[in-house]
């Protein structure tokens, strides 16, 4: 509560997070991660069997990888930790205290990462003959450091999914050494790899339309790479699966489907048994006659495979609700542990920014949309997705809402729905919250952000008591300076 709050209130935060992410991991599972060790394969091959067409080949397929992942990819890898810091700062606030150092060292892989692809790019053709090894054993080096930026990153996953024993020892290595992480890593990898060759199909597809024979190599190669990882990334599947704790195995329905469609789970699942039999069945196809593979089984796994990945991201991000770091801090950002004094003394006392602090009849919208902000807006909008008067709407009809009947269901909601935090404060904060919920009903309006509005802080804020002297005067001065046009 001490940030002013960004909100978008059609999209929501969250689909902006949502939407970058996917992109990435799209991007960066095969092309990066998957592509560069399979490259360089393609490449060690090529050269033990002397084939320049091949070699070439090669290079196009890295060549395709190295624009998109130094642009779309580092562009959305950037961009899902800025967007992640506009739609929840306390958590990547808490998450950089953890990992300060985790980051930092995947920064410089990073960077390294960069370095080592462009001189592989560039050096494929001079780097021939003698030096043909040592190019090989650059693709080695980038491929690993592609592999370590991932490994490192998908420590912070885990930790957000299950923080294990950090909530008694909270250290860098009980961080990073949480119950998901290694599980997560033995699917992600595997994945990552079989993905590259569903990528590289969908490539071959276009760099060998003039020469029918290296395409067909080429397809067998590159399938029977998908294959051989398939046992193994299901393997890796299983073992994520079983180290998910049973209460955010609850959460899957509606993580799959939303709560509307959620007995359409069923379906979402077998779709997704659908699509990995579609790969594996076009992957063993290509192995066996790959001169008679159709062209469009070239392009459907690799379609198949963003929508799979788009809704293992999602589901992932989901199930973890109510919280953003398991057991440690909500979803709105507020602590686990900062609970009990919300109740007793208020958010609206704790928070940074808000117009009120003290609730009164006058005074009570106001406050009601300050404690939705707070407690609501990281996940719902008011009238666009997940909005919050189409969710009450379908909860108590058309009818005006009766005030006593919404507060009870807000403050119990939680304990059905339980990917919701409970909602903090007093019971004054509460009632605040209904009204405000009421009066939406008959009167909707676009919430808009920080961004948009500016900050609020109440008149008493500037002269906060419980701030020592000198602090105050910091606290003034930063809020003249907010407030100067
Ligand atoms: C962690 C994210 C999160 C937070 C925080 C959150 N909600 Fe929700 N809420 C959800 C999700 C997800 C749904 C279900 C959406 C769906 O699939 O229909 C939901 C559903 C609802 C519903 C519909 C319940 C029903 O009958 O089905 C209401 C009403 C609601 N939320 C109100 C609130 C209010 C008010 C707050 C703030 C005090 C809040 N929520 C905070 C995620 C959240």
């Amino acid at each position: 509560m001490d940030f002013p709050l960004f909100h978008l209130d059609y999209a929501g935060n969250r689909m902006l997070i949502a939407f970058i992410a996917v992109v990435h991991v799209i991007v960066n599972h095969p092309m990066a991660v998957g592509a560069m060790p399979l490259v360089t394969l393609m490449e060690w091959w090529g050269w033990r069997r002397g084939d320049v067409r091949w070699d070439e080949l090669a290079r196009r397929i890295l060549f395709a990888c190295f624009i998109i992942t130094t642009t779309v990819g580092a562009l959305t890898g950037v961009g899902i930790w800025l967007s992640a810091s506009l739609a929840n700062p306390y958590a990547i606030g808490s998450l950089i205290r953890v990992f300060f150092w985790g980051w930092f060292t995947e920064w410089i892989i990073f960077c390294l990462e960069v370095g080592f692809i462009l001189f592989y790019f560039l050096t494929w053709k001079t780097w021939s003959g003698k030096r043909k090894l040592m190019h090989i054993r650059i693709g080695l080096a980038l491929s690993i450091f592609s592999w370590l930026t991932m490994a490192i990153i998908v420590a912070i996953l885990g930790f957000m999914m299950d923080t294990g024993a950090w909530l008694e020892n909270p250290s860098l290595i009980d961080g990073v050494l949480n119950p998901i992480y290694l599980p997560q890593l033995a699917f992600r990898t595997p994945f990552a790899m079989a993905l590259a060759g569903l990528f590289a199909l969908f490539l071959i597809f276009f760099f060998t339309k003039n020469n029918r024979k290296l395409r067909h190599r080429a397809v067998r190669f590159v399938s029977l790479w998908t294959l051989a990882w398939t046992p193994i990334y299901l393997l890796g599947a299983w073992w994520y699966w079983k180290s998910i704790p049973p209460n955010m195995i609850d959460n899957i329905p509606v993580a799959l489907a939303t709560q509307a469609f959620e007995s359409w789970h069923t379906l979402v699942a077998w779709f997704i048994v659908f699509a990995v039999t579609v790969i594996v069945l076009v992957a063993l196809w290509g192995v066996l006659t790959p001169k008679h593979l159709p062209r469009v089984a070239l392009i459907v796994p690799m379609i198949l495979c963003v929508i799979l990945v788009g809704y293992f991201e999602r589901v992932r991000e989901f199930i973890r609700k109510p919280y953003v770091i398991e057991k440690y801090m909500y979803a709105n950002g507020i602590l686990v542990q900062d609970y009990p004094l919300l109740a007793r003394d208020g958010v609206l006392q704790h928070a940074s920014y808000t117009p009120v602090r003290e609730i009164t009849e006058e005074n009570k919208i106001e406050a009601g949309r300050a404690m939705f902000v707070i407690a609501c807006t990281r996940c719902h909008t008011v009238e666009g997705l997940n909005g919050v008067v189409d969710k009450l709407s379908s909860r108590f009809g058309n009818e005006p809402w009766p005030h006593e009947a919404v507060k009870n269901f807000l403050a119990k909601m939680h304990n059905s729905l339980t990917f919701m935090p409970p909602v903090p404060g007093t019971e004054k904060e509460l009632d605040a919250l209904t009204a405000y919920m009421l009066m939406l009903q008959t009167k909707p309006e676009h919430l808009r952000g920080a961004q948009d509005i500016g900050v609020d802080v109440p008149v008493d804020a500037a002269q906060d008591s419980t701030k020592p002297k000198e602090e105050q005067n910091v606290w003034q001065a930063m809020i003249a300076e907010l407030q100067s046009p």
